[in-house]
């Protein structure tokens, strides 16, 4: 399902990702000024660019040298587009050297935060820079570049400089071409969303139409038209993607829509009681609730190696899902919670496998559905944003990631009923005592892992005590990709550890995680 025409309008910038890290953040930084965004390969043509008539095109920075052997590069028609144009760093680089400039190994290189110059337009004698208009003349900027222009190409103009760039932002107004050498889209530059929202809205004459209640309209009806009078279900899993996905698609054909939660038993402390209270009785959707608890545990008794466990719990998932979809006749459509980072990481090149991930979205092809997938375009914030837009609880809508296989692999040892127990109690008393401390949304992921199979020597009133450790686990990350531990105040893990010892039998020492991913992984196993 694409983007409907509406949403957009002409309103859309193009990304083309010559391999930067950043990529995906250059466009939810636009998509902030309420226009619709879309990473594109570089090498894509001027014609298509032509045809598609984004309202700007955004050149990414990239890793690569633009002198070395198979540098990214484009389509030189696009130059002579018309279409306006801001290039990042290495775009900024190779706008300079193919439109005839000059790009250097500067000697000075630059990482990191460093002052940039706005010229002042006297000196050109030109007029001053509408990119940089209010703001000030010196300010702090991200940088990371080896290479550096040193001299623009003819028709333009340098508008500010650094330490290492003589050319740290060029433009051509007339031919609707600007660029800067650092980063405007990277928090680190104070006023590098002005850049980009001066360049979207003033210089590319963009509107603000990419709101969520523009995208809710629209994508539902585009829901509408590809699902007919046909029926779909929807794999909740408690997490917010699919919830969010449920309720627009709820939203649009009704009780068309039939959910189906599986309850393996693992989730967390009244979670699987709050997935059948909100859509079943709030949302008012039809929901089958396959209360698969016992089945679980017994499949995953005996079970100690991660990725057995892993495989046994994605197994039976897909088992019990099959067997209450019998329930729903007819079901053509399958909906799922796709976000766009999926869809764009998923044509790269896989790494190694370090856990075999199962969510819903891992059903297996050979279950003969379509797809129905109304948020591919969308980053996770602004699934956030949908699900409050449609009225789904706080709860819901700022759920932390949980894994699919759930406590089974926060459980180190063999699964059994009463380790999920203790690990559910300790894992509501850290997320709660997160919640109170108001460090809940700063944390990407807060959770507890049991080790099931070590116990330690400890004294309780006097007795000694052989009970279980429980780690404490609690990380900040942008993406899960990477993550550090997080710097969690010593008050706050000192009522934590303390609750959990006097609240959770059995447990008699809380250990804090301090590691960062690399080299460790978020979950324990
Ligand atoms: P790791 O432990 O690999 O986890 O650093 C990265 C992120 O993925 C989550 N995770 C999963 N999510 N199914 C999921 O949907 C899974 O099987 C699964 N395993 C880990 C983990 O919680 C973290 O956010």
């Amino acid at each position: 399902m694409s983007i409907p025409e509406a949403v957009i309008g002409n309103d859309e910038v193009l990304v083309l990702d010559f391999g930067a890290q950043y990529a995906q953040l250059i466009a939810r930084r636009v998509r902030e000024t309420r226009v619709y965004s879309e990473i594109v390969a570089h090498d894509i043509s001027a014609a298509e660019l032509a045809e598609r008539a984004p309202a700007a095109i955004i050149l990414s920075g990239g890793p690569k040298s633009v002198h070395v052997d198979g540098a990214p590069g484009v389509d030189p028609g696009i130059f002579d587009l018309g279409i306006p144009m801001l290039g990042i760093c290495y775009g900024a680089q190779l706008m300079a050297r193919d439109l005839g400039g000059e790009v250097n190994s500067s000697g000075r290189s630059e990482y990191g935060r460093t002052e940039l110059t706005v010229h002042d337009p006297g000196d050109e004698g030109g007029a001053a820079s509408e990119l940089f208009a209010d703001l000030p003349a010196t300010q702090t900027v991200w940088m990371s570049h080896f290479d550096a222009i040193v001299s623009p190409p003819e028709g333009f103009v340098a508008t500010a400089s650094s330490p290492g760039a003589p050319v740290a932002a060029m433009e051509n107004a007339a031919r609707s071409m600007w660029a800067v050498q650092y980063h405007p889209e990277v928090a680190h530059t104070p006023h590098g969303q002005r850049i980009i929202e001066r360049f979207v809205h003033s210089l590319a004459g963009c509107g603000h139409r990419w709101t969520m209640a523009n995208f809710i309209d629209e994508a539902a009806a585009a829901v509408t038209a590809q699902v007919g009078d046909g029926r779909a279900i929807c794999g909740l899993s408690g997490g917010v993607d699919s919830a969010v996905a449920a309720a627009l698609v709820h939203r649009a054909i009704g009780d068309q829509l039939t959910c189906v939660f599986v309850d393996n038993g693992l989730m967390r402390e009244g979670e699987g009681e709050q997935v059948v209270e909100t859509f079943r009785r709030h949302q008012g959707m039809e929901l089958i609730h396959a209360k698969a608890g016992e089945r679980f545990l017994e499949r995953l008794a005996g079970v100690i190696d991660p990725e057995a466990k892993r495989k046994a719990i994605g197994e039976l998932f897909i088992r019990v899902f099959e067997e209450a979809r019998g329930g729903v006749v007819d079901a053509r459509f399958l909906v799922q919670g796709t976000l766009y980072p999926d869809v764009i990481e998923s044509g790269s090149a896989t790494a190694a496998t370090i856990k075999s991930h199962h969510n819903v979205g891992g059903l297996p092809d050979d279950l003969d559905f379509d797809l129905v997938e109304p948020l591919r375009s969308l980053f996770k914030d602004e699934v956030r944003e949908l699900g409050r837009e449609l009225g789904l609880p706080d709860e819901i809508v700022w759920r932390q990631p949980f894994p699919g296989p759930g406590l089974g692999v926060r459980i180190v040892g063999e699964v059994t009923p009463e380790r999920v127990s203790l690990v559910r109690a300790a894992d509501a008393i850290v997320r709660e005592e997160l919640r109170i401390a108001g460090l809940e949304r700063e944390i990407w992921q807060a959770f507890a892992v049991l080790l099931g199979d070590v116990n330690s020597v400890g004294v309780m009133g006097d007795e000694r005590t052989y009970g279980s450790p429980i780690i404490v686990r609690a990380v900040t990350s942008e993406d899960a990709m990477t993550a550090d531990w997080a710097r969690i105040p010593a008050e706050v893990l000192d009522r934590i550890s303390g609750r959990i010892i006097a609240e959770v039998p059995g447990i008699n020492r809380v250990a804090y995680d301090i590691t960062s991913k690399p080299p460790a992984t978020i979950e324990w196993e």
